[in-house]
């Protein structure tokens, strides 16, 4: 892989990083199976905590899975390890699904405009954690996800796609944040095929989609 270019190798291996439950890595598991993002595999799935759910699904759906963990460890030493092992499986694109850690300025560099987070608000509103929930505390009417490159900001890098879902009288935080997780699911298979085609350029902080 070069390093600074589009990601427009066939097969994209994705190396998938998660925390957690994983139902962004399913979604974009089933994406694959179903034929919706051809030429894209997961070579990887990497957690940093040996409790994380998501590593189970993996098991039953025959994903392979690395486990790093993070607790008490230095991030730059942490995340060399991780970068490792992507390297060790070739990986082009890393998707950040549910990947509850900063990752180090080290990391970030290695893997420049091959990193992907997917966060559930509509940025640059309501970084960090809690999104759904700081964006029903604020009472904002319109809610959403948003996909978009890892630059060493948090939550911060050039958008590729986001997707809005208004916030009903009768949502509470639960309500809310279970409708973002649907809109999540197809944000990010979407966003994955537009980095799939190779198909975009970035103006400044601004990533667009070539005329074709
Ligand atoms: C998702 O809602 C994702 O947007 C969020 O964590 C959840 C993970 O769910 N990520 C962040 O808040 C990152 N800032 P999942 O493990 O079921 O995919």
């Amino acid at each position: 892989m070069t390093e600074d270019t589009p990601a427009t190798r066939s097969p994209l291996k994705l190396g998938i990083l998660i925390s957690g439950r994983g139902s962004n890595m399913i979604a974009i598991h089933n994406s694959i199976r179903e034929g919706r993002l051809p030429g894209v595999e997961i070579a990887i799935v990497i957690s940093n905590t040996a409790s994380a759910c998501g590593l189970a699904v993996c098991r039953e759906l025959g994903l392979p899975t690395e486990v790093f963990l993070s607790k008490g460890r230095p991030r730059a030493e942490h995340d060399a390890d991780v970068a490792a092992c992507l390297r060790r499986h070739n990986v082009d694109l890393v998707v950040l699904a549910g990947y509850m850690r900063l990752l180090s300025p080290e990391f970030i560099h290695a893997f420049h405009n091959r990193i992907v987070n997917i966060h559930p608000s509509l940025l640059p509103a309501f970084p960090g954690l809690d999104a759904q929930h700081q964006a029903f505390d604020y009472g904002v009417k319109v809610a959403g996800c948003t996909v978009h490159f890892v630059d060493e900001h948090l939550d911060h890098g050039p958008i590729i796609l986001q997707r809005a879902i208004p916030i009903l009288d009768t949502d509470d935080a639960d309500s809310l944040s279970a409708r973002i997780l649907k809109e999540e699911h197809i944000a990010y298979s979407e966003a994955i095929a537009r980095i799939a085609s190779g198909n975009y350029e970035f103006l400044g902080r601004r990533y667009v989609r070539r005329a074709s």
